[in-house]
């Protein structure tokens, strides 16, 4: 049976490299500007090193996956035999051995390594290129995790591919190491960082805009048309820009698939806020029902309205006119006697991190899913009011 969610899953996946890597033109830009002139000129190009460096998620791998593949469309059109090689540093172990194994598999499968160590594998190698005519860009991800396990020179290798076989030209244009910041050079030799240069290429951290940009291609490859609305991927984006996640997108593209799942199982036609919620609530457990017991009668009371408001408008949001109105109604059905400093409340439940106000039109809810929070504070309220009842 066709899903009525989903289109594709598998866009979703984080081995996709979509075509389109919104935000990243900057980076691919000027990967193009250091080695776009080997498309030009490849007899004359000499090899260029180049680092990689940004926080988790910010779309490193994936960037330089899809460069790779430009790089070798382009190479093919002009008539030259180039080949991206992508290796991580954290996968394929810790040797030199393994590594340079890896790279003859994947370049000069014709070439066995077994006898052969690794010095002797990047000088076959670099032969192997020379007698085909086949070039080599191999990016080198995961650097840093690499270097912290392994006391192996891998830097000093791979930044001088060009001395290898002084006799003739290194058919390698480039060596891209990708790394999370630039910690690893402390564990560097000093010939290891003059080789290694200062050609560093930047991704910052995304931000909101940012985020949902990326989402929404994701979503019109990934899922059924009119199933996920834009306030959902709004709200995807806010979750994701913000501490603990702090804007890795492998983390949005999780909580828009497993909120899909949800969706789905529970027969929904669409993704709502609360698929949303309830998703996030179980990645980043914040909130447990102790926490809300402890809260005194107003801030049960608000909660309630707040969670009502959201189960009435399926938006992520409700606005403090629309908080302080719904706290109004629950007092009353309570017989609570509303306290005017709404705010006040409000912002006590912010500092629990049990709400957040991203603005006054927006004012959200995070750990927990409002159908959930309304059927258990309903229930603490009814046995308050049996409470007061008794009292009185
Ligand atoms: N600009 C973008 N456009 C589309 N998808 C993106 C973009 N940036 C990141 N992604 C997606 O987000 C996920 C994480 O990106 P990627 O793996 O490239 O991050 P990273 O910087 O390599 O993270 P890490 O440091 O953890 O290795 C991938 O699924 C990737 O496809
Ligand atoms: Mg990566």
């Amino acid at each position: 049976m066709p899903s009525r969610i989903f289109r594709d899953k598998n866009k979703l996946s984080p081995r996709y490299v979509p075509e389109r890597l919104p935000h990243r033109e900057k980076q691919i830009e000027n990967l193009f500007s250091i080695y776009g002139d080997a498309l030009e000129d490849i007899e004359g190009f000499l090899l260029k090193v180049t680092q990689v460096v940004g926080d988790v998620g910010t779309g490193k791998t994936c960037t330089v996956l899809r460069f790779g593949r430009i790089m070798e469309e382009e190479a093919t059109k002009r008539g030259i035999n180039l080949q991206h090689i992508y290796i991580n540093g954290r996968l394929e172990g810790t040797s030199r051995f393994t590594l340079y194994q890896k790279i003859l598999t994947l370049a000069a499968p014709a070439i066995s390594a077994r006898s052969l160590s690794p010095e002797e594998m990047l000088f076959h190698l670099l032969r192997y290129l020379n007698s085909e005519g086949k070039y080599l860009l191999i990016s080198f991800d995961e650097i840093d995790y690499f270097c912290k396990r392994s006391k192996e020179h891998i830097v000093y290798d791979l930044t001088r591919l060009n001395e290898v076989d002084p006799t003739s030209p290194c058919n390698i244009i480039g060596v891209i190491f990708i790394a999370r910041d630039l910690s690893y050079h402390s564990l560097l030799e000093p010939s290891e960082l003059s080789t290694l240069g200062r050609g560093i290429i930047e991704f910052p951290r995304y931000n909101s805009e940012q985020i949902k940009d990326i989402l929404a291609d994701r979503v019109e490859l990934a899922f059924n048309p009119g199933v996920i609305d834009e306030d959902v991927l709004e709200f995807i984006s806010d979750v994701t820009v913000r501490p603990p996640i702090n804007g890795d997108v492998r983390v949005a593209l999780d909580i828009l698939l497993y909120s899909g799942n949800l969706a789905e199982n529970l027969g929904s036609d669409m993704v709502l806020p609360d698929h949303v919620r309830r998703v996030y609530g179980e990645m980043y457990p914040r909130i447990t029902s102790s926490d809300v017991e402890g809260l005194d009668q107003h801030e049960k009371a608000l909660l309630l309205g707040f969670a009502r408001t959201l189960m009435a408008s399926k938006s992520p949001y409700a606005s403090l006119r629309e908080i302080i109105e719904a706290y109004r109604v629950t007092c009353e059905e309570y017989n609570i006697r509303a306290r005017g400093d709404v705010e006040e409340i409000i912002q006590n439940l912010a500092d629990k991190g049990i709400i957040e106000i991203l603005s006054l039109r927006k004012i959200g809810l995070l750990n927990a899913p409002a159908k959930n929070l309304e059927i258990f504070l309903d229930a603490i309220m009814e046995r308050l009011r049996g409470d007061l009842h008794e009292g009185g």
